[in-house]
């Protein structure tokens, strides 16, 4: 670790260039962009001993491990950590924080918004009146509909406060781990909790996906369950794509079983087809976004202090008050 009073920062550009002033106004931490490839970051972390590496959603397989020292931290700027490889960072004694707290909020309203185009379709009727066209697209309604959230955390939570104290939303949810039932049911506004999805998921008009991506939930939304969702279901996804088999969804989608689905997070980033003719693209009941549900400039703020912070935490030793993740 560099012993100066000023520490030497690694931030992958995605993150560097969307709160450049937060960290270009830290006169304790010189922080400096780099690019998010592995054997580049690698090289780069061997030639400037940082303090610690800022990264973003990517995948990192091995070299990064290897050229980091248990002096060093891995602050994730978010809270998936699925692109981390945690039996490699623990072999090399490396501690791995993320940013929890700071973004369910953010995340909850655009996964609402993101339903929200695909019911009603404010942006594509815009985008159709920008290029003449006086068209209407009819929507169908929130209120009222059954919703079911799979994987009830900080986020799922928001979403479930937000549909059924806002909307009128029947809210059906699942959690792994279910504890204080009732308490959750009440303060969530949750009409129904299970642990199963079978008990939740086939009966709902919209179906949202808020799960770690993780070996257990690899296509947790297979084609076995998406052919179990109710016929005319609408599926949103802004938690991970790998948690959807999107060739079974292609097909779904293109019969009519699934009528419709909002998505943020693909299986492949930036999106492409696993299979080249099943290109969800092409579906005009598909409706895409960049993986954009926490880049809000508010929450991108809260995320640069909240990484910030960990990572003074580090320099001090103090590990107790950490976003540390454990796998
Ligand atoms: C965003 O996808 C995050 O993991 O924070």
């Amino acid at each position: 670790m560099n012993s100066s009073s000023t520490h030497t920062i690694l931030v992958v550009k995605s993150v560097y260039e969307r709160v450049t002033e937060i960290f270009e106004s830290l006169s304790d931490l010189d922080c400096i962009p780099v690019s998010a490839d592995e054997q580049v970051l690698s090289n780069k972390i061997k030639a400037a001993d940082p303090v610690a590496v800022v990264l973003d959603v990517d995948r990192y397989m091995d070299r990064l491990y290897e050229a980091m020292t248990d002096q060093m931290l891995i602050a994730r700027f978010g809270v998936g950590c699925d692109g981390i490889d945690f039996n490699k960072a623990s072999s090399n004694n490396l501690i791995v924080t993320n940013t929890p707290g700071v973004l369910e909020a953010t995340v909850a309203e655009f996964t609402v918004f993101l339903a929200g185009e695909v019911l009603r379709m404010p942006g594509l009727s815009s985008n159709d009146l920008k290029q003449g066209h006086w068209t209407t697209h009819m929507g169908r309604e929130l209120h009222g509909k059954t919703w079911a959230i799979l994987g009830l955390g900080g986020i799922g939570r928001k979403v479930s406060q937000i549909l059924s104290f806002g909307f009128n939303v029947k809210v059906h949810a699942t959690k792994k781990d279910i504890t204080d039932k009732e308490q959750i049911k009440h303060r969530y506004g949750v009409e129904l909790l299970s642990t199963a999805f079978e008990n939740v998921a086939p009966k709902a008009d919209i179906i949202s996906l808020h799960m770690p991506a993780n070996k257990q939930t690899h296509h947790f939304m297979d084609r076995k369950r998406l052919q179990q969702l109710k016929p005319g279901a609408i599926l949103i996804n802004t938690a991970r794509g790998a948690l959807v088999d999107e060739e079974a969804l292609y097909d779904l989608l293109k019969s009519g079983h699934i009528a419709a689905a909002g998505l943020d997070v693909f299986e492949k980033e930036p999106y492409q087809p696993i299979d080249k003719k099943k290109d969800l693209r092409e579906l005009p009941n598909v409706f895409m976004t960049p993986h954009i549900a926490s880049s809000a400039t508010e929450c991108m703020r809260r995320m640069a202090q909240r990484v910030v912070q960990n990572i003074r935490l580090f320099i001090r030793g103090e590990h107790h008050k950490m976003d540390i993740v454990e796998k």
